[in-house]
């Protein structure tokens, strides 16, 4: 695994552009990200491009034996352009344009931006793709990023129409898959049809959903106008685009599939502050980030692009835009490099290189102070850096379990939640949480993918089974565990003919003939208390677990699992621990600051608590365990390795 930087030439005098790439591979790393927001410096008037400054940065950092990831900017369109264009700004949900002076300013739809962004990529392209020391490019930056993957343009609606017509060929299937009979919603021809915005009540879910859906391929689409570039004029560099946590506007899944490399910017101590989690578990993970969130996107990444993933972004101190912004706990920003290596990252980059003392982040830490003095991560870097070396290669070995995360069911649940707090992403993260704490590697895919191969396969919800799915999970014989509202929807978003479930996975003959989300504060006694959401199944199978008043709530045959609750902490590990062992997996009971997870043939635990934890308390042998980096008792942010044994290896 390498590591790397994201560096802003523009920001600095270039007098001190050598020191800069001189000190950084003294630090260690070894690729520099640049230029994904540098526009108004590249072409400062209309046509006019100005590339001798970045000519010259390149040539300094290339100098100093540093490979360059180079960036298109087409993040931050310039002045000039969107005073020219004033029609290539997104619009919000109350018709306003979006306004110059921050970034992400522009509408995925607007044809006369994307003329734009092929024009300056294929500049760019041209004049860097073949120097030698460009090894990579990042397209745009942090797509969605503010809440932009949605724009109510003119454009976007002339193109919406164009969608629909492709994806319904007449009218009448349009009007008869969104149901629009009801409240007399019915449309003549495709022209009709506008963004469903600005309605006076909810407009119609299947009408929202498909607005989604289009706006997740315009940003694909958008996406690809670039790669398809940078293929031509760059050949045999690796194509990446940083994606962000929690952002699930666009299918991920679907937008790398035209990339080498997903990558994803990690801010694991912003991301807490923003999260849903309880006070007390912002407190008590405050320094360190969640011990579950940060890994978990490590996965979802790699899932995404066939196994190869980056982290492009890595918090190294304070951020500026959470709502409080604390400082890592010492040993903690080299924890994280160590939770990447362990899920299989490449690269590591951290962001930046040095903190800008002007505009909207002067805030923001950097591995630099601004005035060019180490910041505390430097040291951490370095060390980091040092201990990487020592490794070498290591080879992979594949997780035995899947998480199917599906991008479409955090739509659809966000359009119709039926209850104020039922959210797919805390949904996935609460599962995802439950085979780290079983000790279990998972791989996160998208359910279009081959699960076949895995030995324990877990849908936290998939609201849509068609009947590819269907035949898929029908035929796979190895553990399963399926989440509340799985096969609840048609594609079309409306209420199966069979009812919710239905009988659709073999193994699991039940139907859900009714719904009840739950206020918060109510708990419904049982085996297992219930709150937030409890299905009434029908089956002929006898429920594992039932609530006090009867209604089932964990169904179990041959191996499947049906949870028709939103799963409480010990029901989740119930089923989960069950359908593991079934699997053949080994299982441990992790307490919530400890996590271990394999490389190859290598195991890295990390402590994300504030107390120290001896490793012998939780895994069998470690007392005489040999390792190769740390000690059986961990410290906050402490990082144990070493190698499996063979038979070790076989149970994981
Ligand atoms: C990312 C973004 C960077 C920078 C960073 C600050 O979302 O890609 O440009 O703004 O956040 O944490």
């Amino acid at each position: 695994m390498k590591l790397g930087v994201c560096y802003y030439p523009e920001h600095w005098p270039e007098t001190v552009w050598a020191d800069d790439a001189r000190r950084m591979a003294d630090l260690g790393l070894s690729r520099v990200r640049i230029a994904e927001f540098a526009w108004s410096r590249m072409e400062p008037e209309p046509g006019r491009m100005e590339w001798a400054w970045l000519d010259r940065a390149v040539e300094c950092l290339g100098g100093a034996g540093l490979e360059v990831i180079m960036c298109t900017p087409t993040a931050t369109p310039p002045k000039w352009l969107v005073d020219r264009d004033p029609d290539m700004l997104a619009v919000d949900h109350k018709g306003r344009p979006r306004g110059f002076g921050s970034r992400r300013h522009y509408c995925f739809s607007s044809p006369r931006y994307r003329d734009e962004a092929a024009r300056v990529t294929e500049l760019i392209a041209e004049r860097y793709g073949r120097l030698e020391s460009v090894c990579a490019w990042q397209t745009d930056n942090e797509y969605g990023c503010h809440d932009t993957v949605v724009s109510y343009s003119l454009h976007a609606r002339q193109a919406f129409r164009v969608w629909l017509r492709a994806r319904y060929g007449t009218i009448a299937a349009l009007n008869q898959a969104w149901g629009a009979v009801f409240w007399s919603q019915e449309y003549r021809s495709f022209e009709e049809v506008d963004p469903p915005v600005m309605t006076v009540t909810e407009a119609n879910p299947s009408h929202r959903l498909d607005y989604q859906r289009f706006a997740s391929d315009e940003v694909a689409a958008f996406n690809r106008i670039q790669t398809d570039i940078l293929r031509r004029l760059s050949p045999g560099r690796d194509i990446v685009h940083n994606f962000m946590g929690v952002s699930t506007a666009f299918d991920h899944h679907v937008l790398s599939a035209d990339l080498d490399v997903a990558t994803w910017d990690s801010y694991p101590l912003g991301f807490l502050e923003q999260g849903r989690w309880s006070d007390e578990v912002k407190a008590r993970f405050m320094r360190q980030g969640h011990p579950d969130f940060t890994a978990f996107h490590h996965d979802l990444y790699r899932g995404a692009c066939r196994g190869r993933w980056w982290v492009m972004e890595q918090q190294p101190g304070p951020v500026n835009w959470a709502p409080w912004n604390p400082a890592p706990v010492p040993g903690m920003v080299r924890a994280w490099t160590w939770e990447a290596f362990a899920h299989g990252a490449e690269l590591v980059s951290y962001f930046r290189w040095r903190q800008a003392p002007f505009a909207q982040e002067q805030m923001h830490a950097g591995l630099l102070m601004p005035d060019r003095g180490e910041a505390p991560a430097a040291d951490e870097v370095r060390q980091v850096s040092a201990e990487l070396k020592s490794f070498g290669e290591t080879g992979s070995k594949a997780s035995p379990v899947a998480l199917l995360f599906d991008y479409e069911a955090k739509w659809m649940f966000d359009i119709q939640p039926q209850g104020a707090d039922f959210d797919y992403f805390q949904l996935a993260l609460e599962f995802y949480a439950g085979l780290r704490r079983l000790g279990l590697d998972v791989d996160i895919i998208s359910p279009r993918e081959d699960f076949s191969h895995y030995r324990l396969v877990v849908a936290p919800s998939l609201p849509v089974v068609d009947e590819d799915l269907e035949r898929r999970l029908s035929a796979f014989g190895g553990s399963l565990v399926l989440g509340p509202r799985t096969a609840s929807k048609t594609r079309d978003f409306q209420i199966p003919p069979a009812m919710p479930f239905g009988e659709r996975v073999a193994r699991l003959p039940l139907r859900v003939v009714r719904v009840e989300s739950l206020r918060p504060g109510w708990v419904e006694p049982g085996d297992f208390p219930v709150s937030r959401w409890l299905e009434h199944v029908e089956s002929d199978l006898v429920p594992l677990a039932k609530t006090r008043a009867g209604a089932g709530v964990w169904y179990e045959n041959e191996g499947a699992h049906y949870l028709a609750v939103w799963p409480d902490p010990r029901l989740l590990r119930a089923a989960l621990e069950t359908a593991a062992v079934r699997a053949g997996l080994e299982v441990c009971d992790f307490p919530d600051d400890l996590r271990v997870r394999r490389r190859g043939d290598l195991r890295i635990a990390i402590n994300y608590g504030p107390e120290p934890i001896d490793l012998a308390d939780w895994i069998p042998g470690a007392a005489d365990f040999d390792f190769l980096q740390g000690e059986r008792r961990l410290s906050t942010a402490g990082v144990a390795i070493w190698r499996c044994r063979g038979e070790e290896l076989a149970k994981l």
